[in-house]
Formats: structure tokens, sequence, C-alpha cells
């Protein structure tokens, strides 16, 4: 069987996408599913919340971009825990999207560095980028699903119509296996009625592709990645750790 390869995308950035990659894939490794994750951002935050030291990689997802010989099984690190692994990334995949330009092929750079590693694994997460460029079109280009985590703060319809244009594009022409598999709330706020408000306005748009699991708001999702080790790990007991849990399960059950 081979993998579920899904893209965790959202051009809007600090809506939740790498705590959602980096937690969601070690709440599903601790189950005894085999993941790996895939750092698409040059930010390189899912690698440093799980302990990668990102300045001294002999290799990283920048050299299975631009190096035709580089595969992703080159470039796969042990993360602390067990059944996840990860393929880092650096400020350095910031140069991939330039030297990509004129390359033939450049969207499907990732998807010809697979090589087969899906069959080794039950599921590829990629965290993308806070754009819709070149590094977020080889994400959707790999991928079979395309997740969405949106911050319950602030709806943009706009920014979500445009995304799903980009994969209805991508769909169409490069890969037409993709599908948008669900809308992730992020950030709820029990305290107010917007988070609920903005929880019914996806549904009136997404209907049941809205993920029945909110993430929560809470303080431990946000202190856990400056230790390297995901919220199941800092903080078993946290709000943060039964949401990931959850919705683990869930997407499990969406299979
Ligand atoms: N549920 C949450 N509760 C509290 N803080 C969160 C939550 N989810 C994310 N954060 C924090 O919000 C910031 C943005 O989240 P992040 O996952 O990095 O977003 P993105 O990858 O979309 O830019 C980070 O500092 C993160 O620790
Ligand atoms: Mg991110």
């Amino acid at each position: 069987m081979s993998a579920r390869i899904i893209a965790l995308t959202n051009q809007k950035g600090g809506c939740g996408k790498t705590t959602t990659a980096v937690n969601l894939s070690a709440a599903l490794a601790s189950m005894g599913q085999r993941v790996l994750l895939l750092d698409m951002d040059p930010q390189g935050n899912a690698s440093i919340h799980l302990g990668i030291g990102i300045y001294d990689l002999t290799a990283s997802m920048y050299d299975v971009l631009v190096d035709q010989d580089k595969m992703i099984r080159d470039v796969i690190h042990k993360t602390p825990v067990e059944n996840l692994n990860i393929v880092p990334s650096n400020i350095e995949l910031s140069g991939a999207e330039l030297e990509l330009v004129n390359v033939i092929g450049r969207e499907s750079a990732l998807k010809d560095s697979m090589d087969g590693v899906e069959n080794e694994y039950d599921f590829i997460f990629i965290d993308c980028p806070p754009s819709l460029g070149l590094l977020t079109l080889n994400a959707l280009t790999t991928s079979t699903e395309v997740m969405v985590p949106v911050q319950t703060e602030y709806f943009a319809l706009e920014g979500m119509k445009k995304l799903l244009k980009s994969v209805e594009v991508v769909k169409r022409r490069l890969n037409h296996s993709l599908e948008v598999t669900g809308l992730i709330p992020t950030m709820y706020d029990v305290r107010t009625n917007l988070s609920d408000a903005i929880i019914g306005k996806m549904i009136e748009h997404f209907g049941d592709k809205v993920f029945k699991t909110k993430i929560r708001k809470n303080i431990r999702l946000a202190e856990a990645p400056s230790f390297g080790i995901p919220i199941e790990v800092y903080s078993p007991n946290s709000h943060g750790a039964h949401d990931y849990h959850h919705l683990a399960k869930e997407v499990l059950h969406h299979g």
C-alpha cells in the first residue's frame, strides 16, 4: 500500500500549518503509523520543532529539489518520535525556487525524487510555505490530498478561493488524483463566539470537508517548538496533545 501524501497548505502565514504538520504526524506515529514529514518551508520550522539542527545539515530538501541524483530517501533524518522521520529544510531552500525557474519539469522536482519512498510509509505530510509559489506547486504535484489549517480568528474566503483554484489547476494539468480532503479549524478559542461563527462559515461553504476536531488555542503548543519535541512528548496531558490525537483518529477514519 502506498502512503497517503498530504500537503498542509494555506498561503496565509501563522494559521497552524507547521504546528499541525508536526503534531498530527507525531500523533499518527505514536498510534503505530509509519510517518514521513517533508519540510518544504525555507524557515525550517517543522525541522526545528523536531529537534533537527538545521544550520549544519549536509543535505536538505534543497538538494532533493535541485540535484537530480539526490532522492528523498538520501536525506531522511530520525526524530525524537519512533516511526516519525523527517526530510529537513533550511534557508537554502529559498534559493531552489530561483534555481528551478528555467528547469523543464520544475513543478515535479519533488515527485521525481520520491523513488518509491511512498511504499515505505503510511503517511507522508508536506509542510508548505506561506505562499502559492513553486515550492507549494511541487507539494501539490506530489500529494494525493490537501488539508488546509484555518485559523478560527479570521476567515479569508478570498484566500480560500485562490488556494482552491490553484489546487484545481494542479489537478487538471499535473495530478489528476489530488483532492482537498479537509479544512482543519485551528486556534479555536472557547471563550469567544467568533471561533464558532467562523466555523459556521467554513461549514456553510465547505460542508463535511470541515474536520469535526477543533484545535484549541493552547499555550503549550506554542512552547513545544523551542524544546524540539512534539506536544505529546512536551505536555502529554495538555489540550493541544488531546486535540491532535483526536484529529489523528479522524484523519485515520477518513482514509
Ligand atoms: N492551537 C494553537 N494554540 C496556540 N498557539 C498556536 C496554536 N497553533 C499554532 N500556534 C502558534 O502560532 C504560531 C503560528 O503557527 P504555525 O504552525 O507556525 O503556523 P504556519 O506554519 O501556518 O505559519 C506559532 O508560534 C505556533 O506555535
Ligand atoms: Mg509554517
